[in-house]
Order: structure tokens, then sequence, then C-alpha cells
């Protein structure tokens, strides 16, 4: 049957940035491939180049070419292609709307009559989102129930009181049915595997807390760079690029409560009961917690790079962080005492995205007389990228005559080599056109977030005189182990 509230045109804002060329046009080709995209949906792409129509399907496939190399299909490609009309604007003229508006009216070639149900997604530097929200407003786009839908890319504002600011804005003219606040890492396939993996097995439930939980550790490593993004990274960091969205949502699902059903709304409830028991950050302790530095020249997979400074756009003597580390504390009852460490970076020394929880030591030293007395305590160690797994350490004796012992890891992939893999931008634009919200966050989620990392952005906003460094391909300077509670802890880098 068809879907009434299906859209008919999806306009792409800021269609030749990186975000859509890397990630946006991937996942919409696939969804292409798999047929899941509807016989009369078409796509407006916007951006301020003077681009032909010709030029924008050259650009488009020589992008997918790149990224798909052998995977990419002519026949797709051309089915997709033909659902794309380029139309130039600068987001920020007032003209842009009446010429979008004028083409959104216009009978579509598919079904002959003008456009209603449509999809404005902002893949535009976050500053432009308040203005783009009011333009559209004006051009008459607010309002009209779920035929509108806008879907809002992250950092949701800069701070608290711009978050708060861009979602009254956002809710004088839209519902919040209408709203999608999108965190890609939600759609990730191991992240929502995790609540599988922590609700769906009895044996894992009761040991999941401060009793047996030594910490946790949740680590995004990148090795790139910055890439053509100065424009958009040197005003924003990494504590407000991935700090304070991915990895508090990756947080929020380790952490949470089981909820009473699985429906979004329970869920989201779960996660912001987490992120408001974070213990708060006391602006003078802000060193204690939280640690950034900033990639310098290096060697990266045997390539030698520049470092941030010198990046083109970058401004000079900028001290934006390219590296974030925070310790936090939920004070509730399943995690008191429980240090959660997350860092994140680029141009580290590889692409790795691990939960890693470190079980408690056993509660007496049974081996103490024996070769195993350093016994490492078990782990956990869920795997996000590059490859989507799940790993329980253990220790086994070896066999033989003495009491010697290995690590025995418990491997559980979640995808076998000949399942496809579903990228999470797939995922949440499948929803977005279908109208299903429950990958997408609340706006106390993002509130609360930016209420935990407010402090450190505070004080860092004060020390614009100095950034501590680390070489490009390093695992990020040492200086950040002074989180560390216990001599015993270390940042685990490998699955
Ligand atoms: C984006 C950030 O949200 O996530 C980028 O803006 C980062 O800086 C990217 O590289 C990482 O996403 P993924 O899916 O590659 O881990």
């Amino acid at each position: 049957m068809e879907n009434r509230r299906e859209p008919c045109n999806f306009v792409i804002f800021g269609a030749t940035g990186n975000l859509v060329r890397d990630k946006l046009l991937p996942a919409l080709y696939q969804l292409e491939n798999a047929s899941l995209l509807g016989p009369t949906l078409q796509f407006t792409a916007m951006a301020r180049r003077p681009l032909s129509q010709e030029n924008w399907i050259d650009a488009m496939r020589e992008a997918l070419q790149k990224q798909l190399g052998a995977n990419f299909e002519a026949a797709v490609f051309q089915r997709f292609a033909r659902r794309f009309s380029y139309l130039r604007g600068d987001h920020r003229e007032d003209a842009t709307y009446t010429a979008m508006k004028e083409h959104l009216a216009q009978p579509s070639a598919m079904t002959g009559a003008a456009c209603e149900n449509i999809v404005f997604y902002l893949a535009i530097p976050p500053n432009d989102f308040f203005n783009v929200v009011t333009q559209l407003h004006r051009a008459g786009f607010s309002g009209g129930q779920e035929r509108h839908r806008i879907v809002v890319e992250k950092p949701f504002g800069e701070d608290l009181e711009s978050a708060r600011k861009l979602n009254a804005h956002l809710h004088n003219y839209f519902s919040e049915e209408q709203i999608y606040r999108i965190d890609h890492y939600l759609g990730k396939e191991t992240v929502q595997n995790l609540l599988v993996f922590r609700f769906a097995n009895s044996l894992i439930e009761p040991i999941w807390n401060r009793n047996y939980i030594d910490h946790v550790q949740i680590t995004v490593a990148e090795s790139q760079g910055i890439g053509t993004r100065a424009g958009y990274y040197d005003s924003t960091g990494a504590l407000r690029d991935m700090l304070q969205n991915h990895m508090m949502q990756l947080l929020s699902v380790v952490a949470m409560e089981p909820p009473a059903q699985l429906d979004a709304d329970a869920l989201r409830d779960e996660k912001v009961k987490v992120l408001r028991s974070i213990r708060p950050i006391p602006r003078r302790a802000v060193n204690n917690y939280a640690f950034r530095a900033q990639y310098g020249a290096g060697v990266v997979d045997g390539e030698a790079v520049l470092g941030y400074q010198d990046e083109s756009g970058v401004e000079e003597n900028s001290t934006t962080e390219t590296y974030v580390a925070a310790k936090f504390y939920v004070d509730n009852w399943r995690w008191s005492g429980v240090p959660f460490y997350l860092r994140t970076g680029k141009r580290l020394h590889e692409q790795l995205s691990l939960i890693s929880i470190r079980f408690r030591h056993p509660p007496r030293q049974l081996f103490r007389e024996t070769p195993l007395a350093n016994l490492e305590p078990n782990w956990v160690i869920l795997s996000l990228q590059p490859h989507e797994s799940m790993h329980v350490e253990i220790h086994a004796k070896q066999p033989g005559l003495g009491m010697n012992t290995r690590a025995t890891k418990l491997y559980a992939t979640f995808r076998e080599e000949d399942e496809k893999s579903t990228d999470a931008y797939e995922t949440l634009l499948l929803d977005v056109i279908e109208g299903d919200r429950s990958l997408f966050i609340r706006f106390d989620e993002v509130e609360m977030a930016w209420q935990v990392v407010d402090p450190i952005l505070r004080q860092w906003s004060h020390d614009v005189d100095y950034i501590n460094t680390y070489p490009a391909g390093s695992w990020g300077p040492e200086e950040a182990d002074r989180l560390f509670d216990s001599e015993e802890h270390e940042w685990r880098n490998h699955v």
C-alpha cells in the first residue's frame, strides 16, 4: 500500500558539501539499489556553486564511483540520477527560497502533480540552521503537519543556551513530529546491537553494574585529518563535533536502565535519566575531568601528514582541539563510582571505534603464588568500526603441566562475511522518508548532553592561548592519562 506520508521531494541543502558527498549520496544510492526509494520520490540538490544539471550528475557519478569502487553499477546510477534536479542557490539569501518554491510548485515529471510532501535536509554549517528555519517558514514550508519534515544535523547548537534557542525557534514553526534531529551513531548496527546484547541476554544484565564493572572506555579514533572541512571544524572542535553528541549517545546506551518497553520514547526516557545522573563537572576542576589537544605533523599509515595548524583554512594560531578525552561519573545506583572514560581524535594511529568494558578483579587472588599473579581482568569489547563485533576476553589454562594461562576471546561477529553491512545513514534516511522518528534525538537528550559538557566548553573558551599537541599517527597525548583514577587504568587501543 502506498504510504500517504511518503515525501515526493527531498531537498538537500548544502548539496556540494562533504557530508552529502561522503555519507548522504552513497546511502541514498544504496537505497536505490535495494529498490527502497518510492517510484515518485525526487531529490532537489541545492548549493551555491554554479553547476549545470549535467555538471551535478557528473560530480555525483564521480563521487559515487570513488566511494563504491567495483560496487558502482551504471544502471542503478542512471535510475538514481534521474531523480535529481540541481538548484543553484545560497541558503542565506531570500531569492533562493523564491526559486525553491517555484521549483517545488512545478508538476513532477513522475506524477504530473505539484509536490506537497517535502523533506528539507540541512547539511549546512550549524550556524545557519536558525536562519534557514526562518526562511523556510517565510516561504510557507513550516506547518503542514507532517507533510513537511526538517532534518537537522548535529551539532544542534553550539552550547546549552544556543541549543535551547534553536529548539524554541524550530518549535515556533514546526511541530515536534516534523523535526528529525539526527545523530548518525544511533543508526549504527553495533549501537542497536548493544541494546540486544544487554537486554536480550540474561547472562549479561546481572553483571552490568558497579559490582562487577571496574570502568568503561569509549574510543572513537580516526586516522583521517580534517580534510577540506576547516571552515566548519575550526570553529567547532572535537568536543562539539563528536563528544557532545555521538559519544554521549554511546555512553547513554551503555549505561541506561532496561526500558519498560522497547518503544522510542521509553528508550529516550532512560537515556535522558543517564545524562541527568552524570556528575556535574565543577568549573574549577575541569582539568581533572577533561583534556584537549591538537595534532601536529606526523606519519599516518606510512605517509607524512601536515599538522592541524598547517591545514588549509585553519586560522593562524588556532587552539581548536582535534582530540578530547574526558571522564564522567554516572551517579546512580547502578554506576556509582565507575569511571567512564571517553576519548576521540583526528589523525590518531588508526580508524577504530570501541566500547571497552573492564571488569573487576576476582574478589580473591587465588593464583597469587603462581605465574598467574598478574592476570588482566576480563574485558567485554564492542567494536563499532572497522568491524562490527563483540568479544568477551576471559582466561583459560594453557594445556600442559604448568599453571599457565592464555587470554581467550569469545568472539561474536555481528555480521558474517557474506552479510551486507548497512551504513547508519541508509537506516536513518529511510526512516526520514518513511516518517519513523524512533532513531532520532529528542530535545531533552540534546539539552542534557550540552549541560554535561558546558562547564568544559566554558573553561576552554577562556584558555585560548595554548593547546597541547600530539604527533599525527600516535594514540594521542600521553598527558590524557592523568584522567585515570587508578594506576592500573590505561587506554585500550585494540580489540
Ligand atoms: C561526524 C563528524 O559527525 O562523524 C566527523 O562531524 C566524523 O568529524 C564523523 O569524522 C565520524 O563518523 P563515522 O561514522 O565515520 O564514525
